[in-house]
């Protein structure tokens, strides 16, 4: 699928405020910095569209996007970014888990992960969470340019293995050199096609 029509629509802090006009929702959640804001922008081509930054917790807002005036991609707050003399918090205690939770339209989350690294406690708390809420999902490998061609693959299985779940729920990308993005484009046109079935 081509996306030629992104545009910020809002962005809220509170539960009470999410969106619920029933437009199909794809949402990307993950620890901060693994890439979610970069991968929106990234699907787009819209650089500056969703905040990105080299420092963790830039994305504090529950963001919507409205994608060909058909879906909307939702960027959430990373987890795992805890101020120093905080505690580290359960991933579905806050705003992120009452947003998956209460969204009545959520066609796709995207579970982000490092491709380099073994999935953190958070991160399983994470999956773990959307399989006990019957949530759909995806895991998104990012950032795999940092590693070389001939180990992704065995990366994938190996965090794939860590998290008990099937390697055909993973798709690799690159939100830097752009590999991988086409067959996120391509799930999401295979969802909104069934959805409107
Ligand atoms: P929070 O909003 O803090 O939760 O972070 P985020 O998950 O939205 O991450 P963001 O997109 O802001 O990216 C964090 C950093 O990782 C930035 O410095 C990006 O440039 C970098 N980054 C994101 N994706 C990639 C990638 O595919 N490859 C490389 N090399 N760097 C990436
Ligand atoms: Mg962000």
């Amino acid at each position: 699928m081509v996306i030629k029509k992104a545009v910020y629509k809002t962005s809220v802090v509170s539960i009470d405020k999410i969106l619920n006009d029933g437009l199909a929702e794809f949402a990307f959640v993950g620890r901060s910095n693994v890439g979610k804001s970069s991968l929106i922008n990234r699907l787009t081509g819209k650089k500056g569209l969703a905040k990105a930054s080299a420092t963790p917790g830039k994305t504090k807002m529950i963001n919507y996007f409205d994608i060909n005036d058909s879906f909307r991609f939702v960027d959430l707050p990373g987890y795992g970014f805890a101020k120093v003399g905080q505690a580290q918090k359960d991933v579905w205690s806050g705003l992120i888990g009452q947003y998956l939770t209460g969204s009545n339209a959520l066609a796709t989350v995207f579970v982000l992960l490092d491709i380099r690294h073994t999935p953190s406690e958070l991160d399983r708390q994470m999956v773990e969470f959307l399989i006990y809420n019957q949530l759909p999902f995806m895991i998104v490998a990012t950032k795999a340019d940092k590693l070389a061609k001939s180990k992704l693959a065995n990366q994938v299985k190996g965090i794939a293995k860590t998290l008990g779940i099937r390697e055909e729920m993973f798709m690799v990308v690159s939100s830097e050199t752009g590999y991988g993005i086409d067959k996120i484009l391509n799930y999401i046109e295979h969802k909104m096609e069934s959805n409107n079935e």
